[in-house]
């Protein structure tokens, strides 16, 4: 099972053994961490599943639709590193992985 590094928006940093295959906005909720809304049960529809991805593995992330591109524009916590965290399929390859949950907009 890969590990899943989240950062909560209190700095407090878990460590999640994540079923590939999830995405990581359900690692995320299936770990009992609820400050990450994910309102829309991950139809790409509501941003609240925003996350900022650790810059090393950005280039591993499969690529922005444009409809999770969009969305992420209405955020005022966009950055370079900013994903849909729904939108991101948990695999081995991510193994790993670190994401910071993005500020409640
Ligand atoms: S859960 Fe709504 S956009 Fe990701």
């Amino acid at each position: 099972m890969p590990k899943l590094i989240v950062v909560t928006r209190e700095g407090e940093e878990r460590e999640i053994m994540g079923e590939a295959g999830l995405s990581v906005m359900e690692v995320i909720r299936d770990a009992g961490i609820d400050e990450l809304l994910a309102l829309c049960g991950g139809c790409c529809s509501c941003a609240t599943c925003h996350v900022h991805v650790d810059p090393e593995f950005v280039a591993k992330l499969p690529k922005m639709s444009a409809d999770e591109d969009d969305l992420l524009d209405s955020s005022a916590d966009r950055n370079a590193t900013s994903r849909l965290s729904c939108q991101v399929a948990f695999t081995e390859d991510l193994d790993g992985l670190k994401v910071t949950i993005a500020a409640e907009d």
